[in-house]
């Protein structure tokens, strides 16, 4: 479904993504893993389409993302959801509205299946009695969770997750990572989710690939990446302070 090949790309003549190899199956869901400024997002963002690659290929049941243009890349990119890091809706609109927004704005589905498709995905993220909020009512979470809404009520087939959890409590961190669980099984999109949810994530995908200063160090099953002797990987698993890796 998705395959990376060779992948480059520098800012301001800093390599930062530096030869990527990935491909991703059709309804896997794999956790990208690796600290911070390691080219998490960039990875993700050229796999969207949201920002070109240098060098190397992405593609999309075998459509090249970076090549295709107009009616074409607006047709692939609707098969993909995005869940950023702020997950921003729009201040000014309820709950329900922020998420009938892009089917009122893109299809030309009456109202009443309008509504029936956002209460149903409002349903599915545990948000049916919110619809009338506004986002200043709203917690972290419900926000997290009314974004996702946004994003599913389109049924893509790829949902990327740009750390998910972060900014919220533990415990509302482990619903959402819960949630993004149910929906997999549910509606059986093909997802890339970059967490720092360790171990917690390994519990839900199907693989873990972790990315470091620049290419995919090690990519395989939970379990294989949680026994890796490699001492990079196996300090970053475990979070530990020692170790061939210094963090400033
Ligand atoms: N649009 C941009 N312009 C310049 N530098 C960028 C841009 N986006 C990312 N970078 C740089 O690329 C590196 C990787 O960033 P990023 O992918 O956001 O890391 P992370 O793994 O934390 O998500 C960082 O050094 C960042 O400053
Ligand atoms: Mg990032």
């Amino acid at each position: 479904m998705i395959k990376v090949e060779d992948l480059h790309k520098s800012f301001d003549g800093v390599e930062v993504i530096k030869g990527i190899n990935l491909s991703v199956d059709k309804g896997e869901i794999i956790a990208l893993i690796g600290g911070s400024g390691h080219g998490k997002s960039v990875l993700l963002k050229q796999m969207a389409g949201l920002l070109k690659p240098d060098r190397g290929h992405i593609l999309i049941d075998g459509l090249e993302i970076g090549r295709i243009k107009g009616r074409a890349l607006s047709h692939l990119r609707s098969r993909m959801g995005f869940l950023f890091q702020g997950g921003a809706l729009f201040d000014s609109m309820t709950v329900l509205d922020n998420v009938a927004f892009p089917l009122r704005e893109k299809t030309r589905l009456k109202e009443a299946e309008i509504k029936e498709k956002v209460f149903h995905v409002l349903e599915m993220v545990g948000l049916s009695e919110a619809e009338g909020k506004f986002p200043s009512q709203l917690s972290g979470g419900m926000i997290k969770r009314a974004a996702l809404a946004r994003e599913l009520v389109w049924n893509p087939e790829i949902m990327f997750f740009d750390e998910p959890t972060t900014g919220l409590d533990p415990i509302i961190g482990h619903s959402i990572l819960k949630l993004i669980d149910n929906l997999h099984r549910t509606y059986g999109f093909t997802g890339i989710i970059v967490t720092h949810e360790i171990p917690r994530v390994f519990d839900i995908v199907d693989r873990v690939a972790m990315l470091y200063e620049g290419v995919i160090l090690i990519s395989g099953p939970p379990e294989e990446v949680r026994n890796s002797e490699d001492p990079i990987v196996r300090q970053f698993v475990r979070g530990e302070t020692e170790g061939p890796v210094t963090y400033g």
